[in-house]
């Protein structure tokens, strides 16, 4: 049933299509980043498991299935995916991994992968979504709470204050535009392909142009 689904869309290929993640302490404005970001770009799901989005609440995988594919996903929709145990968490990543032409945005990235393990939709969508005109947001607190593909997939990576010396030292050598240990709350950096989410952001002038592969 999962693999019947159909494209939603065909992709255009002038879009911008992006891996951005956004980093930081808790209560320092990442969330509240990712929620203006995404107010201005269509056709979203969004990974929810804190309650904190507003959209089209769907809590299991069938209704997914219904919303992007029976109902049609339209441009407008916010489709909040809010699963109550860990089936229906991984079944929705499966049929996510199947939606074309839309942004991911995926809160707590943590619990969806670890320095050692990935979902494998979740692995797809970060490092071949972009075929299939799919956008990721990742979100989580430490660099080194994700998968290390999250961070080498990110075209550009925001990051809010960081207190954890090993976190800092990381983040600073690997040429975020500021120190992160001194950010106040609310502000952030960044590193890389800042010119691709320029309108997204809107701090591209200052943001680094490293172009390592891991951050
Ligand atoms: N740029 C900002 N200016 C003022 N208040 C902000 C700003 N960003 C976030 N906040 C407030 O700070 C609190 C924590 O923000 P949030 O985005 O939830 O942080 P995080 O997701 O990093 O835990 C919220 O009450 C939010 O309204
Ligand atoms: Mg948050």
């Amino acid at each position: 049933m999962i693999n019947s689904i159909n494209q939603v869309k065909v992709p255009n290929s002038k879009q911008v299509r992006f891996v951005l993640g956004i980093l930081g302490r808790s209560g320092y404005g990442k969330s509240t980043l990712a929620r203006e970001i995404i107010s201005k770009i269509h056709r979203k799901i969004i990974i929810d498991p804190k309650h904190e989005y507003h959209g089209l609440i769907v809590e299991r995988p069938e209704r997914l299935i219904y919303h992007v594919k029976v109902s049609g996903f339209s441009r407008r929709m916010n489709i909040v995916y809010r699963p109550h145990n860990e089936i229906d968490f991984e079944v929705g990543l499966s049929v996510m991994q199947k939606v074309q032409c839309y942004t991911l945005i995926a809160e707590e990235a943590d619990k969806i992968c670890d320095p050692h393990q990935i979902n494998p939709a979740f692995k797809q969508i970060t490092a071949w979504g972009r075929h299939d005109a799919q956008s990721m947001i990742w979100i989580a607190r430490s660099p080194f709470e994700v998968n290390p593909r999250l961070r080498e997939q990110a075209d550009v990576i925001v990051s809010f204050r960081q207190d954890d010396l090993n976190a800092v030292r990381y983040m600073n050598s690997r040429g975020f535009d500021r120190d992160v240990s001194t950010l106040d709350k609310f502000e952030y950096a960044t590193w890389g392909e800042v010119d691709v989410i320029k309108k997204l952001i809107g701090k591209a002038e200052t943001g680094a142009k490293n172009t390592d592969k891991d951050p």
